[in-house]
C-alpha cells in the first residue's frame, strides 16, 4: 500500500506475513466502493492486488498503481493489471468512473497534487472512495516513536511520513479540490496484529527507525514497546494496535 517511494520498501513476503490484516480489514471501504459490472476503476496504492482482485473479480475493469515495484509484482502475479506510479504522479485523464484507495493516502506528503491527479482520472460525476489512517490513528505507538527519538536528539518531525487528518481537515481539501462530498467518517478500529509490535515497526515505521543507525534500532524497537505495552499488550502477549480510519466517499463535481 504504498504512494510514495520516499525511504519507505515493501517485501511482499514480510507484507503477507505481517500486515494482511490491512487487506482483510478492507471489506467496508469495498463495500462502500459497490463496484458494478463494466466500470473501470483505479485502485490508488493497490500493494500485492488482494483488493484489487476483489475489484477485478465483481466484474470491473480495474487497474492497480503503486509504487513500489515489489507490490506490484506480487499484484501482478494475482493476474491483475497492476504499474508502478506514486500517488502524486498521476497521469490519467477522465477514464475512470471510481477512484478506489485502501491504506495507502497517508503516506502522500502532497496531498494536493495527490487530490488533483484523482480529480483528472475520473470522468464528471465519478467517485472517490478511499479510507486512511485518520486522527489519532497509532497514536500511542506514534508518540512512544517520537519521544524514543527525542531521547537521542533526534527531532521525529524530519523523518514523519504519516499523514492522519480528521474529517473537516480532509474535507476541506477534498472541497478545494472540487469534490462534492458524500460521506466522510472517523472509526476507532482497534487492530489485533498477527505478531509482536517490533514486527509491525519493521513493516510500518521503517521511517522512523532508519533515523538510528542500524545497530541501535533493536533497542528504540524494544524501547518502543516497553511504552506502550500497558496499553496495546494483554497477559497472553496479544497486541492490539490503536487504528483509527477516516472513511469518505467523494464526487467529482465537474470543473
Ligand atoms: C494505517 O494503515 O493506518 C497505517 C499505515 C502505516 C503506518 C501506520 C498506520
Amino acid at each position: 500500500m504504498s504512494l510514495s517511494s520516499d525511504g519507505q520498501t515493501w517485501d511482499p513476503a514480510s507484507y503477507s506475513k505481517n500486515a494482511r490484516f490491512v487487506s482483510d480489514l478492507g471489506m467496508p471501504v469495498l463495500d462502500l466502493l459497490a463496484p458494478k459490472a463494466g466500470e473501470r476503476i483505479l485502485d490508488l496504492g493497490c500493494g500485492d492486488g488482494v483488493l484489487t482482485k476483489a475489484i477485478n473479480d465483481a466484474g470491473a475493469r480495474v487497474v492497480g498503481i503503486d509504487a513500489s515495484a515489489e507490490q506490484v509484482a506480487a499484484a501482478r502475479a494475482r493476474g491483475v493489471d497492476a504499474r508502478i506510479l506514486g500517488g502524486e504522479e498521476l497521469t490519467f485523464n477522465g477514464e475512470f468512473d471510481a477512484v478506489f484507495s485502501n491504506a495507502a493516502l497517508h503516506w502522500i506528503k502532497d496531498q494536493g497534487a495527490l487530490l488533483a491527479g484523482v480529480w483528472r482520472a475520473l470522468r464528471d460525476g465519478g467517485r472517490f472512495v478511499a479510507e486512511m489512517g485518520g486522527a489519532g490513528n497509532v497514536a500511542a505507538v506514534h508518540e512512544s516513536l517520537y519521544q524514543a527519538l527525542r531521547r537521542r536528539g533526534i527531532d521525529a518531525r524530519l523523518c514523519d511520513p504519516w499523514y492522519f487528518p480528521g474529517p473537516d481537515e480532509y474535507g476541506a481539501l477534498l472541497a478545494k479540490a472540487n469534490f462534492s462530498i458524500d460521506s466522510i467518517d472517523l472509526i476507532n478500529r482497534p487492530t489485533p496484529i498477527p505478531g509482536p509490535l517490533a514486527d509491525w515497526l519493521d513493516v510500518f515505521a521503517q521511517r522512523f527507525l532508519s533515523a538510528v543507525p542500524a545497530g541501535e534500532q533493536a533497542d528504540l524497537k524494544t524501547e518502543v514497546e516497553s511504552a506502550v505495552r500497558a496499553k496495546l499488550c494483554d497477559t497472553n502477549g496479544k497486541w492490539t494496535v490503536d487504528y483509527v480510519r477516516l472513511r469518505f466517499k467523494a464526487i467529482k463535481a465537474a470543473g
